[in-house]
């Protein structure tokens, strides 16, 4: 007999049986991310025949001109989850502050967090793109819900993913059991599970950096790109490969799948700013993907998971990855003088 398929659902029933890790609510949650998923990777695919190319025109809390599909996507995940009673509210890339539930609608123990469209600037010349999502229980001792909840660390974190629209439309997630892969079969409508227990190489011979910013980075990353560039006459002793496809989503993709070590680091253009990417719905669920496929991430002084927030869209230098590359460049930055 063929193998049966295992479904998103079924997989999400199959670990709340096992070990407890999915209640209810959250079952439902995820299943609804994963429906909004599915509707953007249809608005996606659609492309320049759909209307959605192109910019809105519009700024977001962040500086940056939204590109149509920035707003379409966040709207789907809006109204796929306010309706489920599952979420108390919601904080996205593109909305200023958060989203509560509106009164019509129950009242769920979940926050849910995503930008809702990783690599904008990708969108039109037809490279991967994605969404990425968070997700964190309220804490129980305030009434209503306000910002100051979501202030939460990434330890803190009950369940994170991405999809990413590519060549296939795939659905990465963890609920702290490792990491599992479901490629969106679109004959049957349906995320199928294609691989679990992901496992990240701890050494790698590839890095995913913007090399033009390179004139701006602080010294212990200039150092580690500077001997990756060396190659075998260097102090590293083997050549690098370097790639950068400037998605958040597919970078971190290729890591998972084969390894590498992946960086935004702060650098001196806005030294008031802690670096380029979004801590909540950015960084916390990639570097938990990360430490859950046995890779490590770091700011470069502290483990990601572990800061505690101040705002909702804080900004944070990244390095991630390859366990033995993150490892050197927090050496390398401990080292600094
Ligand atoms: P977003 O499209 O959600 O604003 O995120 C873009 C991020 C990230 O996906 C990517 O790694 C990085 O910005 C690319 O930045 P550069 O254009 O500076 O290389
Ligand atoms: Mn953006
Ligand atoms: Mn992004
Ligand atoms: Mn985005």
């Amino acid at each position: 007999m063929a193998q049966q398929k295992i479904s998103f659902t079924r997989y999400l029933v199959e670990q709340q049986r096992a070990d407890g890790l999915i209640p209810g609510q959250l079952r439902l949650l995820l299943e609804v991310v994963a429906r909004a998923c599915k509707s953007i990777s249809q608005a996606v695919n659609k492309g320049a025949l759909g209307g959605v190319l192109g910019s809105a025109e519009s700024e977001n809390v962040q500086g940056e001109v939204q590109k149509k599909l920035d707003i379409i996507a966040n709207e789907v995940l809006i109204e796929a989850n306010e309706w489920g009673g599952h979420l108390a509210a919601m904080a996205s890339e593109e909305m200023d502050s958060i989203y509560v539930v509106p009164n019509r609608y129950p009242q769920g123990e979940y926050l849910l967090m995503f930008d809702p469209l990783d690599g904008s600037s990708n969108i039109d010349v037809n490279v991967s793109i994605g969404t990425i999502f968070s997700v964190l229980k309220k804490p129980d001792d305030t009434p209503g819900v306000q910002e100051a909840d979501f202030l939460q660390a990434g330890t803190q974190q009950v369940a994170a993913g991405y999809c990413i629209y590519g060549p296939q439309t795939t659905l990465v997630l963890t609920v702290g059991n490792g990491v599992a892969m479901f490629t969106l079969d679109r004959e049957q409508g349906s995320f199928v599970l294609t691989q679990e227990d992901i496992q990240i190489p701890a050494d790698t011979k590839e890095f995913a950096i913007n090399m033009s910013n390179m004139r701006h980075w602080d010294e212990p990353v200039k150092r580690y790109i500077d001997e990756c560039l060396a190659g075998k006459e260097g102090p590293r002793g083997k050549d690098f490969n370097m790639r950068w496809i400037a998605s958040m989503v597919a970078d971190v993709h290729r890591i998972l799948m084969r390894g590498g070590v992946f960086m935004y680091p702060w650098d001196k253009r806005e030294p008031e700013k802690a670096g380029k990417l979004r801590l909540m719905y950015e960084a916390n669920p990639m570097s938990w993907l990360v430490e859950q496929a046995g890779g490590a991430a770091t700011n470069g002084k502290q483990r990601i998971l572990d800061l505690k927030p101040t705002k909702l869209h804080e900004r944070v230098s990244v390095m991630l990855g390859s366990r033995n590359e993150v490892e050197r460049l927090t050496q390398y930055h401990a080292e600094k003088p």
